[in-house]
């Protein structure tokens, strides 16, 4: 009718490189990354914890740098390259998976696959010359409690992610 605006379309397409593979997907534009990833393409490793950007356990790497996934519209990353817990490893665990086993670095896991890739993406950081909070060229704890402090553990499992995170640094 004269004068009536069209409704919105609330679809759209978007292209996603995930773990290697090309994705055409028909999305909400309001769907967020995480719950594309979830619940379109059945990558269910990047958890909702929060929801809200709180807790980290969502985290995936996003054009190389993390990113907290429920936070991500996926309708803004068309063309995005998206690595998640499930396309680290080869044939063989990728490092920092095979520190959190050696040291122990999880209890019930629900946090996890949030804790690797956002280590993953923390220890790039530091080999693309992002400069230490800490001070010093050596990996300390601090440094990775301060790096990390966005992915939360309500299993209090942190020792042992610290340690493992550590000893992938090195
Ligand atoms: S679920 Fe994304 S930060 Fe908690
Ligand atoms: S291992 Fe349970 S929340 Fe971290």
């Amino acid at each position: 009718m004269p004068g009536e605006h069209p409704e919105p379309s609330q679809r759209a397409v978007v292209g996603l490189r995930v773990n290697g593979e090309d994705h055409r997907i028909d999305v909400d534009t309001r769907a967020s990354l995480l719950d594309v990833l979830r619940e379109q393409l059945g990558l269910t490793g990047a958890k909702k914890g929060c929801d809200h950007g709180q807790c980290g356990a969502c985290t995936v790497l996003l054009d190389g740098r993390r990113a907290n996934a429920c936070l991500a519209f996926a309708v803004a990353h068309d063309g995005a390259e998206v690595r998640t817990i499930e396309g680290l490893a080869g044939e063989d665990l990728h490092p920092v998976q095979a520190a959190f086993v050696e040291h122990d670095g999880f209890q019930c896991g629900y946090c996890t696959p949030g804790q690797i890739c956002s280590a993953v993406g923390m220890l790039d950081e530091l080999a693309r010359g992002w400069p230490s909070f800490a001070g010093g060229d050596e990996l300390g704890a601090d440094e990775v409690r301060e790096r990390m402090s966005g992915n939360i553990c309500r299993c209090g499992a942190y020792p042992g992610i610290v340690a493992a995170i550590l000893e992938a640094g090195r």
